[in-house]
């Protein structure tokens, strides 16, 4: 797409999540109008989690997606997994709130070397996250190495509208509004920058899916949401 890959240092987004946690939710649910907890509710449904499932939410941030699936689910247990101290110390709050201690777990770590055992989790989410990683090749084959055969994986990610007047207006938002109003509500000069660079030299999405299967996965789909605005990636593991 010709735009320079964005610094996906580790340090860097860490350091970056930190500094905007405390305006995170906010500035998703008003720069999505709402849609982001659409769109988790559809990820997690993706799972069809049934009984004592454990599921692996990583790059969980401020727990929304690991409050999701763990509401209302009993007998499901999450564990969620970020390097961003400041993310997880959110979602530690919000899960107390849902009364979900000890059903949703936080552990502090890196994607590409999340620290649970082979084989040792039943489903997997990541919503937003993959993109931030800067060997998504590499979280994608550390979550296949701790899911056990069979177990389902749900992907939300950024994407861009298919329909041409949809996305030439969708186009201007993201790359214009968003940041400025991000700028303003964050108070962080280059996050909500990063935003819209980071989504456009992220694989398109049958390039993404063939990395997905690519790292052990089958029946893998990118099912766009909201006219393509957001694609959520379903997969199995082999
Ligand atoms: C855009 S937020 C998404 C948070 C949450 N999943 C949601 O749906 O709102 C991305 C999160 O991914 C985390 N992250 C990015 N790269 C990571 C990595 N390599 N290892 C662990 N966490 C990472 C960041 O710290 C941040 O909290």
């Amino acid at each position: 797409m010709g735009e320079l890959t964005p610094d996906k240092t580790p340090s860097r987004i860490a350091g970056m999540f930190d500094a905007i946690a405390p305006r995170y939710d906010l500035l998703n649910h008003l720069l999505s109008a709402g849609l982001d907890r659409r769109w988790r509710v559809k990820a997690v449904a993706a799972l069809d989690l049934r009984g004592r499932a454990c599921v692996l939410d990583l790059c969980t941030g401020t727990g929304d997606l690991a409050v999701t699936a763990a509401r209302g689910r009993p007998g499901v247990s999450v564990i969620g997994v970020d390097f961003a101290g400041r993310m997880l110390a959110l979602a530690h709050r919000k899960v107390a709130a849902a009364r979900l201690n000890g059903v949703v777990r936080l552990v502090r770590g890196d994607a590409t070397r999340i620290p649970l055992a082979d084989a040792s989790c039943d489903a997997a989410t990541v919503g937003f996250g993959i993109r931030n990683v800067a060997d998504p090749a590499a979280a994608l084959a550390e979550i296949a190495r701790v899911l056990r055969p069979g177990a389902r994986l749900a992907v939300l990610e950024f994407g861009q509208p298919r329909i041409p007047g949809i996305r030439t207006l969708y186009a201007w938002y993201f790359k214009y509004l968003l940041p400025l109003v991000g700028r303003l509500v964050s108070r962080h000069g280059s996050a909500y920058s990063y935003l819209p660079a980071s989504v456009g030299t992220f694989p398109p999405p049958a390039e993404f899916a063939h990395m997905v299967a690519a790292t052990g996965f089958s029946q893998v789909r990118a099912v766009p949401l909201t006219f393509g605005i957001v694609y959520l990636y379903t997969a199995e593991r082999l």
